[in-house]
């Protein structure tokens, strides 16, 4: 089901009547970026972070950003308003615009500015009772995995490949170490620590990775941003995955064997806790 207004280059229109040229580089050579926000209660969640993350891949891609922080700002509350201001969240995208096919930048850079608001489909009580499966698969991706890319080729791959063994979640292994999964980052407990990989070239940064760890620190949880080797992640006691849309999920069984005793762990009972208790008091507007 597609929504009912989405924002493109300055017009908020019906999706059937929002068009793009053929030759969009983003259509052709998925030059371009994107960001996925969520907002709680109508207000847009980590909405900075989000914004500054989208400024580093712009500057990566060596593109400039064609909307003002205001204007951003102003774009998304009113997709949320539209989609009627409950829980829900924003896709954005801007690719290099249309131009002759031709690898090199255009002389001239018309950018594409593309997004809509869609309900979050939170993953059912049911699911976060038992936790998902997983896979590890080799990370296939290329070597700039900290630009929101919009190029989500092996993404994809991956997750199918999950999807067909009975998995939620493809979790890549890169040289021996972990980086993340398909589209989200991924936490382990190993002796009561929660540990993930470092920021780098190899991870996207997520927010809510972020957000995770603030957490862990201010409730006085033992963390540990460093290299995970393949085999601890194998003999890890909790596993869990992070992302604007799953929020934190339990991982309770890899590669269809059981991750600790096969049931959501304490650790992610307690992060869960205090993530749900953070949106409440982003919601009623105690926190930002
Ligand atoms: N993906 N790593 C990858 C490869 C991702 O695609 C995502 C999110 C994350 C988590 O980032 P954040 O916490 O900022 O959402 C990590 C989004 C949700 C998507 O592509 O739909």
């Amino acid at each position: 089901m597609y929504p009912p207004l989405v924002y493109l280059n300055g017009a908020f229109l019906p999706p059937e009547q929002a068009k793009v040229s053929v030759f969009d580089r983003g259509f052709v050579f998925a030059d371009g970026v994107y960001e996925v926000i969520p907002a709680y209660g109508g207000r847009l969640f980590r909405l900075a972070q989000h914004l500054n993350r989208l400024d580093a891949s712009l500057t990566s891609i060596r593109l400039a950003n064609p909307l003002a922080r205001d204007e951003w700002r102003a774009v998304c509350a009113r997709l949320v308003e539209a989609a009627g201001g409950g829980d829900v969240s924003i896709y954005l995208q801007v690719t290099r615009g249309p131009a002759p096919r031709d690898h090199a930048f255009p002389a001239e850079v018309h950018p594409s500015v593309f997004a809509y608001a869609a309900p979050i489909k939170y993953p059912d009580t049911a699911l976060l009772a038992s936790g998902v499966a997983a896979i590890t698969v080799p990370d296939i991706r290329w070597l700039r995995c900290d630009i929101k890319a919009i190029a989500l080729l092996p993404n994809v791959l991956l997750r199918q490949q999950a999807i067909e063994s009975g998995a939620a979640e493809a979790i890549l292994i890169r040289d021996g170490l972990m980086t993340e999964g398909s589209a989200s980052n991924i936490f382990v407990v190993v002796n009561n620590r929660l540990i993930t990989p470092s920021k780098g070239p190899f991870i996207l940064p997520g927010v809510t990775r972020d957000l995770v760890l603030e957490l862990a620190r201010a409730h006085a949880i033992p963390c540990e941003e460093r290299d995970i080797h393949d085999a601890e992640l194998r003999s890890a006691s909790e596993i869990m995955l992070s992302s604007s849309t799953k929020e934190l999920l339990p991982i309770t069984t890899l590669d269809g064997l059981p991750v600790g005793t096969g049931q959501p762990g304490p650790l992610h009972a307690r992060l869960h806790g205090h993530y749900q208790d953070y949106k409440r008091e982003f919601r009623s507007g105690t926190v930002e």
